[in-house]
């Protein structure tokens, strides 16, 4: 192993490796370090992918029980659940490979360790299987990602108190799941397990679900998961948990205060949010400030205030996305390598992989009132789209958001089948800057699920034809 480099990235998530593929690729000689012994971070190992192949095996299985005998198809679906873990751990073993390959094909040194930054330039590592090396470096790039945020007085056990983490590995269906958080995860692994047969019930702080994302669509998403057979207890926290002999006794009140209740649940997932993870980095040693949410401060170059030391992704502001956190790590090699690296963050799409999906890109429509710009707004329905018909998918809608005065569009909000796709020509249309018509006045294959944002599109100038 060198102990020389240009570039030492520490963590092996989307923003580490692929910050050293692309200084690899730029001819700089990198180093990707992680401590957990397979490569891809929280994303690959117990996160987006995890996830998501759970959430694809499970609608499977729903739509097999529930959808296909409305659709002519007789099935007598049965649950392997061991099977549909296997399937989600060999998908893990694959891509997490694939990091190892990718790596090495782009010439970047995979290091299985813990890193510590000793000083600017000088990065110490205790590896994984044994000894210890300092590697020497010309820039350090920091992408620690982030990790479970605590709820006060409650002990995850991974057990029966589970994180995200646990959540994607319960050994069997709870007949009964509480969840704390009505974002990403709570309703994305709520959506697994009560597809698999649990009672759902989420509580959440907030009197909405899915804070940040559009109000109107937000609405919306709630009706069609509390049709589905999700309970919400809005504006209500969780004051206490006991755990009985079997299952757990959760004391919840209104957020405002007021009158305890309790919930007996069998399991409860605690999904309030993440926080920043750079703990053991050395960071106070070396002087690395951090603000007041225990993030790392960097400047619109992904600059400390350390020379040559940087960070992207979950550990420093923005959406925790393994998008965001590819996208700055691009960034970050271009910049180490003298090239104009840049992220648009009006252009980050985010989406929840329910069913229906959720997808968004841009301001909301709240944003821009509180902001005082004047918009324009299209909408339209995926019960008036021909393919959804035809795929017995028409819940849900399509919201685009243009500048009233130069029709540029500024937001899409989408809760529909397939929104996590079709919130790309959205996406593109905002990174060039397109205006509202430039997407009603492109030709769209029909039939599909696209021509709902086209007349969307269309019904910004007030010109929706199907509707
Ligand atoms: P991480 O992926 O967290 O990687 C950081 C790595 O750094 C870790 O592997 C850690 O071991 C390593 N590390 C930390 N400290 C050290 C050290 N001192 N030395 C060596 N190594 C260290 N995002 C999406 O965009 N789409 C999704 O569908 C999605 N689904 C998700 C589902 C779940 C259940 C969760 C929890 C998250 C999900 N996310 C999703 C968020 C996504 O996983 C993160 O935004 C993304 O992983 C952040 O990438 P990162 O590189 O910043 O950090
Ligand atoms: P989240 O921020 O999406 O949602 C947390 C929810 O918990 C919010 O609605 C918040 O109001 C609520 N909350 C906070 N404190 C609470 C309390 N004490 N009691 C009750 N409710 C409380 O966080 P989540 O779901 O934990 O996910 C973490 C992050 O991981 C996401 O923000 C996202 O960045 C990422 N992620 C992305 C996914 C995707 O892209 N599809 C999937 C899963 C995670």
């Amino acid at each position: 192993m060198s102990d020389s480099f240009d570039v030492v990235v520490i963590g092996g998530g989307p923003g580490g490796y692929n910050a050293a593929i692309r200084a690899g690729q730029l001819g700089l000689k990198s180093a990707c370090i992680d401590k957990r012994g397979t490569f891809g971070g929280t994303c690959l190992n117990i996160g987006c992918i995890p996830s998501k192949a759970l959430l694809y095996t499970s609608e499977l299985y729903e739509e097999a029980r529930e959808k296909l005998p409305k659709l002519g198809i007789r099935t007598s679906a049965e649950l392997d659940l061991s099977g549909m873990m296997a399937h989600k751990t060999k998908v893990v073993g694959e891509l997490t490979k694939g990091v190892e390959f990718l790596l090495k094909k782009n010439k970047s040194e995979a290091i299985v360790g813990e890193a510590r930054i000793a000083a600017a330039g000088k990065v110490d590592v205790k590896l994984k299987d044994g000894g210890a090396c300092t590697l020497e470096t010309k820039h350090i790039v920091i992408a620690t990602g982030s990790d479970v945020a605590p709820l006060p007085g409650v002990t995850i056990d991974e057990e029966r108190i589970v994180s995200s983490t646990g959540a994607l590995a319960l050994k069997s269906v709870p007949k009964r799941l509480l969840v704390v958080g009505a974002g990403y995860i709570g309703l994305e692994l709520g959506s697994v397990w009560r597809r698999l047969g649990s009672e759902v019930t989420v509580v959440e702080f907030l009197d909405r679900i899915t804070p940040g994302i559009d109000g109107e669509i937000g609405k919306a998403f709630q009706r069609i998961l509390t049709k589905q057979g999700f309970s919400f207890q809005l504006s209500t926290k969780v004051v206490g948990v006991e755990k009985a002999k079997t299952g757990l006794k959760v004391t919840v009140e209104p957020a405002a205060g007021g009158d305890k209740s309790v919930i007996e649940t069998d399991i409860m997932l605690v999904a309030i949010g993440r926080v920043p993870y750079t703990a053991g980095l050395g960071l106070e040693t070396v002087g690395v400030a951090l603000d007041k949410r225990g993030r790392v401060v960097t400047d619109n170059h992904y600059r400390t205030n350390i020379a040559g030391i940087y960070a992207i992704g979950d550990c420093r502001e923005g959406p925790m996305l393994a998008h965001k956190a590819e996208d700055e790590a691009v960034a970050v090699a271009e910049i180490i390598a003298g090239k104009a690296g840049h992220v648009n963050y009006d252009a980050i799409p985010s989406v929840v992989y329910t069913f229906p999906e959720v997808a968004t890109v841009g301001k909301t429509e709240e944003e821009l009132k509180a902001a005082g710009v004047a918009y324009k707004i299209g909408k339209f329905p995926f019960t008036a789209n021909a393919r959804a018909k035809t795929i017995a998918a028409t819940d849900g809608l399509v919201k685009i958001i243009a500048d009233a005065a130069t029709d540029k569009v500024l937001g899409c909000h989408i809760v529909g089948p397939e929104a996590g796709n079709l919130i790309a020509e959205v996406v593109l249309a905002i990174e060039f800057g397109a205006a509202s018509e430039d997407i009603a006045r492109t030709c769209h294959a029909h039939p599909t699920l696209t021509e709902a944002v086209r007349q969307a599109a269309m019904g910004v100038e007030g010109w929706t034809m199907q509707m």
